[in-house]
């Protein structure tokens, strides 16, 4: 038997109404904030990723899923959104229309990490990038945009974790100063953060290795050394925010996985989910047009989690919408009434009745007891009796009544009770 490969899933029925709800909910919240959607491509050219998301990140050393296509060139589906973002920008020209361009999508991302709970290896995100605006009310109005949708689904307890990590003018004097203290103390730090102190020392900050705590709890922290930009930035960031009234944790440790990021970084995380507890993240990215060759232009923007937001919406109890059940369900006798039934049930989709008929012949005792599983409004039962007199019985299925009415006129009855309350 095959199974769904390792880290993927199967979004069963039953579990729909909770992705039609986000997916509801993310439109109605990109119309709010006049966000426009862009779908790209769900492969790109491997490079894009190794210039754009970094040549030393987890993703791009080990998690891609890269293959090269039949004409040899190698390719990668998209292990996350705002390199496609930010490529799609500078080819169509965006600059040149009003800026800033602000862009949504919701796309499956590919990622070979270790599967858990909230981890998977293909995972769904909604991503929001407003691009060509380097202002700090640009940053609050994305992070509200977040904090928008997760009230409109009724989360409760979301965290928002901010910090600020400088820009190329002033995060390689602070790299150097957080190098040399890590390096002052290797001794102390855990195996896998010794690694990572060479290759990327900033990650060390958010290290879960125990052994590594205490250094990291006196490491200096990238807010005390911001140029004086960066630090006018981020100081209007959080004026803004508080006049927003949307509360936030200055947390000095938040440097994300990727590259990309300039100034502010940001993420919101969930309680109760378990370890994977972020369910979105973000930040600004104003040097990624340049590392991918195209003209300076700043960006800022978030990964939602659709997953983790669904987990956190069951785990705090928070129902969607069920999907609806058909209002009519026909329920017939032989042969003639199987004919007729399929007649009528085309006939009421066509002017918008959700109809539902039986095809296996079942007694209509069956289709009846069908009838209710499936939660129809109304019954039609086409029998031996209904067929001599040209009649249809309809039973209103929550109170029993019953009523006959001549088939001509059957339509015209349903879409007076249906349409008309
Ligand atoms: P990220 O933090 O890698 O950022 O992912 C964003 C969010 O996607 C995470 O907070 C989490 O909710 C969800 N996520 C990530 N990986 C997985 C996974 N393996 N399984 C389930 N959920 C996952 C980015 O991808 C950036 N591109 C976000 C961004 C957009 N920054 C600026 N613009």
């Amino acid at each position: 038997m095959f199974k769904a490969p390792r880290g993927t899933q199967d979004i069963l029925p039953d579990q729909q109404p909770y992705w039609q709800l986000v997916r509801d909910k993310i439109r109605e919240v990109c119309g709010l904030y006049g966000f426009r959607r862009l779908d790209p491509p769900l492969f790109e050219e491997t490079r894009l990723f190794a210039r754009g998301v970094g040549e030393t990140t987890d993703i791009v050393e080990k998690e891609m899923y890269t293959f090269k296509d039949k004409g040899g060139e190698s390719l990668t589906l998209l292990p996350e959104g705002t390199a496609s973002f930010m490529r799609a920008y500078l080819e169509h020209g965006m600059h040149v229309l009003p800026q800033p361009i602000k862009l949504y999508s919701i796309l499956p991302f590919f990622r070979y990490e270790r599967p858990q709970a909230g981890r998977f290896r293909q995972h769904y995100q909604f991503n929001a990038e407003t691009i060509g605006e380097a202002y700090p009310a640009v940053d609050a109005e994305i992070i509200s945009l977040a904090w928008h949708l997760y009230s409109l689904l009724g989360l409760r307890g979301v965290q928002l974790q901010v910090n600020s990590i400088g820009d190329s003018r002033c995060r390689p004097g602070y790299n150097k100063l957080l190098t040399g203290y890590l390096r002052d103390h290797q001794k102390s730090l855990a195996k896998t953060d010794r690694d990572r102190l060479r290759r990327n020392p900033l990650r060390v900050l958010d290290s879960k290795e125990e052994a590594s705590q205490k250094i990291i709890a006196q490491a200096p922290k990238s807010t005390d050394h911001l140029c004086d930009d960066c630090g006018q930035h981020f100081a209007r960031l959080r004026e803004y925010l508080d006049l927003l009234k949307i509360p936030y944790t200055l947390n000095y440790r938040l440097v994300r996985g990727l590259d990309y990021y300039t100034r502010t970084v940001f993420e919101f995380w969930a309680a109760g989910i378990g370890a994977q507890n972020a369910i979105g993240g973000g930040g600004r990215y104003d040097g990624l047009a340049k590392l991918l060759g195209g003209r300076d232009t700043p960006g800022v923007g978030f990964g939602l989690g659709l997953e983790r937001i669904i987990l956190t919406l069951q785990q705090q109890k928070i129902p969607p919408p069920p999907d609806p059940g058909p209002q009519v369900f026909l329920a017939y006798h032989g042969g003639q009434g199987q004919k007729e039934a399929l007649l009528l049930a085309e006939k009421m989709r066509g002017v918008g009745i959700r109809a539902a008929v039986n095809h296996g012949g079942r007694s209509l005792k069956a289709q009846m007891k069908q009838a209710d599983r499936e939660g129809a409004e109304y019954a039609i039962i086409i029998g031996e009796k209904e067929m001599e007199t040209d009649t249809v019985t309809v039973h209103v299925m929550h109170s029993g009544e019953e009523f006959t009415v001549a088939k001509p006129q059957i339509i015209n009855w349903l879409k007076n009770r249906l349409f008309q309350r």
